[in-house]
């Protein structure tokens, strides 16, 4: 009963929204992790890769493109919400040029976070240089458009930046040196003080409609599950606390940000209610399983480690909520980028 009348709102708000559109966004152009990367890993010198089978076995074309799933990855999803392309390609990928960076270019890397050390655990691109190719994106693009058409297409552009998981689980809980150095607030300080400078500096290159990604219920991902060592196979408690709670900075960082910035249109896409109730109730959403991922064991695979002979890798992701230990499916992706589409990143639309 209840379901039914959800879906009936959900059917209400998909007509509403199908009604607004009028393509005002021009592009995507995406900063990040590997919630987003769509393979600029398999181009730098890193151990996390996933330019392999079975990342990406229902791709089209079961190309394994560095994607950090099965499939697509949201902001892939959101473009195609938008009506622009189906994936937004990689930066890196020599196979595209900028006459396909123009109406979408994605400069995330998997393994990377706010912070410098983050990025430097498993030698994967900082957020510093996410932006440095973004400027040489802006020159190629005015050289491509023209100045007056290149500055249209940055200032309508919607910027999504979707990072932040790796800080906390593959540094700060992980590493001594952050830990021993920062509390775990003052570490989410030191965070959101680099997220308010990198969102300033992109303001000042142009930006005007950007979405900031909140953390998901990070305690709750399968390889949390698998370490949680005070009861195995739970959530985390604490990790899932600290993401509310870095989203809650996040929230008021996005409040004050828009009243400082003439002209800034920033929002917080926060992932952490809808993927929690997910996770919480799989089988609503036609999922079976949550606890465990698809590949291998579905307790600690990721990378390397997820591989294509494993025997106990599942046939159907779409019953799982998580691809590998660390990754959501395509289908929960779709889930996660339909939901953000039709609420807070409505107001683009
Ligand atoms: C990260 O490294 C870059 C390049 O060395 C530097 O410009 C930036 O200030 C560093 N960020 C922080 C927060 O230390
Ligand atoms: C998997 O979940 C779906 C959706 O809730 C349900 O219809 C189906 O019976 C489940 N299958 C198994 C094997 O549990």
């Amino acid at each position: 009963m209840a379901l039914a009348f959800i879906s009936l709102i959900l059917l209400f708000l998909l007509l509403l929204q199908n009604h607004k559109i009028d393509a005002k966004v021009s592009s995507l152009i995406v900063f990040g992790d590997s919630s987003v990367d769509s393979g600029n890993n398999n181009y730098i010198p890193t151990v996390l890769k996933s330019n392999f089978r079975p990342y990406g076995r229902d791709f089209d074309g079961g190309q394994a493109t560095g994607r950090f799933s099965n499939g697509r990855v949201p902001t892939d999803f959101i473009s195609e919400a938008f009506q622009l392309k189906k994936t937004i390609p990689a930066y890196l990928d020599p196979s595209y040029t900028i006459k396909d960076f123009a109406t979408g270019v994605c400069f995330a890397s998997a393994g990377t976070g706010y912070d410098n050390a983050t990025s430097k655990v498993l030698s994967v691109i900082p957020l510093w240089k996410e932006l440095e190719y973004y400027k040489e994106y802006q020159s190629r693009l005015r050289e491509y458009l023209g100045n007056q058409k290149a500055e249209e297409v940055l200032s309508e552009a919607l910027y999504i930046i979707s990072l932040g998981t790796n800080d906390f689980l593959e540094n700060y809980y992980l590493l001594p040196e952050r830990s021993s150095e920062f509390s775990i607030e003052e570490y989410q300080r030191f965070l959101a003080g680099i997220a308010r400078t990198f969102i300033t500096h992109i303001y000042q290159l142009g930006a005007q409609k950007i979405s900031l990604t909140g953390l998901p219920p990070m305690g709750c991902l399968p390889l949390e599950r698998t370490i949680n060592l005070a009861s195995e196979g739970e959530c985390i408690d604490e990790y899932n606390n600290v993401a509310m709670d870095f989203n809650r900075k996040l929230h008021a960082l996005v409040e004050t940000l828009n009243k400082e910035l003439s002209g800034l249109q920033l929002v917080l896409t926060n992932p952490y209610p809808i993927l929690y109730d997910i996770i919480q109730n799989p089988h609503s959403f036609g999922f079976n399983h949550s606890a465990t991922a698809c590949c291998g064991t579905g307790r600690f695979e990721m990378s390397y480690l997820c591989q294509e002979h494993n025997p106990f890798t599942c046939l159907d992701a779409n019953k799982y909520v998580f691809w590998d230990s660390f990754h959501p499916t395509e289908k929960t992706n779709d889930i996660l980028a339909n939901y953000a589409f039709r609420t807070n990143l409505a107001v683009f639309q």
